[in-house]
């Protein structure tokens, strides 16, 4: 992919991102949604990059998803977009550990008039999986983004959730680097790796990594 680029070697990835965002409808996440911010940290700092934001949405309307599980709903902007794309009669499930992201994010849905398709579970998602797997429905498409360090032991669960021949989207695959050190340095990089050795050895999942962002895995669920 440097074949071609002049640039500082530095400048790459900035320029990879300018290419990449130069396509999408909306520069930053502000001109689209009206968000309140946890005080003193941008949305970048914990949120999913535009184009990844953007997939999402690809991924839903494809597939015509109307019902949606999302792992990680920090303040609750992959969760307005999914709940767009899902459209009027569609709904999302949403699942955030963290007290004051889940008050923001009922604050965001608010403001964004989409609360009615949104379900906010104020829980860490381990103690959420039984209440999930009793639910009479199956989700359509689900949007792993919290827990790394759980990752291992949420893909099972997680998959018996999904319904056959649909996809599970899971987010930081690199884990900031971490994930391609011989040995993972954190407990976030370890779970990851601990959930990609498993879906190494899954007989008929269709899956790929897209190295965009901080890595993206999808897998199809066999029919
Ligand atoms: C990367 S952020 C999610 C970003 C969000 N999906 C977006 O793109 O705007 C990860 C979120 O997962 C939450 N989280 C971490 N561990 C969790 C757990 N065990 N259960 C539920 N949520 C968890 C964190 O509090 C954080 O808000």
């Amino acid at each position: 992919m440097k074949q071609f680029f002049k640039g500082a070697e530095a400048d790459f990835y900035s320029q990879l991102e300018r290419v990449t965002t130069s396509v999408l409808p909306i520069k930053s996440v502000h001109d689209k949604w009206d968000i309140q911010l946890k005080a003193g940290v941008t949305y970048e700092t914990l949120g999913s990059d535009l184009s990844g934001l953007h997939f999402l949405q690809l991924l839903v309307r494809l597939g015509q998803c109307k019902h949606v599980l999302e792992v990680g709903t920090y303040i609750g902007v992959s969760t307005l977009f999914l709940a767009e794309a899902v459209g009027e009669d569609g709904r999302v499930v949403t699942v955030e550990v963290g007290e004051e992201f889940a008050n923001i994010a009922r604050e965001n849905f608010r403001r964004n008039g989409l609360l009615d398709r949104i379900e906010l579970i104020h829980s860490d998602v381990n103690l959420s999986l039984t209440s999930l797997r009793q639910r009479a429905q199956l989700f359509d498409m689900i949007f792993l983004d919290g827990d790394k360090a759980s990752y291992g032991r949420l893909l099972r669960p997680l998959l018996d959730l999904l319904r056959p021949g649909r996809m599970m989207l899971i987010d930081d695959i690199f884990c900031n680097g971490d994930t391609l050190n011989p040995e993972p340095e954190t407990d976030k990089g370890q779970g990851v790796r601990d959930m990609l050795a498993q879906i190494a050895t899954l007989p008929q999942h269709v899956r790929v990594i897209l190295p965009y962002g901080n890595g993206q895995l999808l897998l199809l669920k066999p029919t």
